[in-house]
């Protein structure tokens, strides 16, 4: 599905990371990979990825600061001379933001709005730059952003942002061929996800309302969605959100969990 494709891959941390389940479904589907780690991360990533058959290269990445931008640019073309596609697996929010949407500093909510959605713009300006003729595909990662949630707090605005983002960059990629969608994910237990208070409760609420049953352990549905959306089956989709958390979006939160007075009655 991805043969001949050279892709960048942002995001892996750890094993359970979401881009290091994309990373292993791409390369599986003939794709070429650059691995973008964040600088810390890099030595255990390489170390991750010492057991995959010709690993693909790690490169250092602060998607937040420009000149790492401007050098992993730089090496892209080197390598290879242009991008077919690029996964922004890119999250962070100090700790503040993640436990009260009143008390947090503004400085965290601005870091965790450059970090969470500033940085896919700056994905869809690299492969404004570097996408071949025939197109190109970017994809980030979303969680539903539609209504509030007892967790989550300065994420949800920020996961509302890169999804009015995604718009605005399919309307401006998409004359160069170029298109920009998101994967809206259930809830996996990540590092990232370690990091937000009370997560367990997400994971609970899928559990109960979820028509399919999700496994908050298990990334490789997700990688399916983003590989299809990195690869030309997807040629005519941009500006889109695809779900893919096993449908619990679509569910009336009642559904199965019935007030008490309908309790028999759903
Ligand atoms: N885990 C979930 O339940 C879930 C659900 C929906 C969406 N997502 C999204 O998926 C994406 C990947 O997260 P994950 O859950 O796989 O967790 P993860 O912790 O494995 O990945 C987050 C990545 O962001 C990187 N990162 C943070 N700041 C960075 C910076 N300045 N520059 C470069 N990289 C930076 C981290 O190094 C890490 O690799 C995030 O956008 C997250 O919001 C996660």
């Amino acid at each position: 599905m991805l043969s001949g494709k050279r892709l960048l891959v942002s995001g892996v941390a750890t094993s359970d990371s979401i881009a290091a389940a994309v990373m292993e479904r791409a390369l599986r589907a003939g794709a070429e990979v650059v691995v973008a780690a964040y600088p810390r991360d890099v030595p255990a990533v390489q170390e991750l990825l010492s057991d995959v058959p010709g690993p693909p290269a790690v490169l250092a990445l602060d998607a937040t600061n420009e000149g790492d931008l401007s050098a992993l640019e730089e090496e892209l073309r080197h390598r290879w001379g242009r991008l077919d596609g690029a996964l922004h697996a890119i999250a962070f929010a100090p700790r503040a933001a993640l436990t009260s949407v009143m008390e947090a500093p503004a400085g965290d909510v601005e870091r965790a709005m450059r970090t969470s959605v500033w940085t896919y713009a700056a994905f869809g300006r690299l492969l404004s730059r570097m996408a071949p003729p025939s197109g190109a595909s970017l994809v980030g990662l979303d969680f539903d952003s539609a209504r509030a949630w007892p967790v989550y707090n300065w994420m949800g605005p920020c996961k509302a942002a890169l999804r009015s983002l995604n718009g605005y960059l399919a309307r401006d990629l998409g004359p160069m061929g170029v298109r920009a969608n998101l994967v809206a994910a259930g809830p996996l237990r990540t590092r990232a996800a370690s990091g937000i208070p009370d997560f367990e409760l997400l994971v609970d609420r899928w559990k109960r309302q979820s028509p399919l049953a999700w496994d908050p352990t298990d990334a490789s549905s997700v990688a399916d969605g983003v590989c299809f959306l990195l690869s030309d089956l997807a040629r005519a989709i941009t500006g889109e959100v695809l779900h893919v958390d096993g449908g619990a979006h679509a569910m009336a939160t009642w559904l199965q969990d019935p007030p008490a007075e309908m309790q028999g009655k759903a």
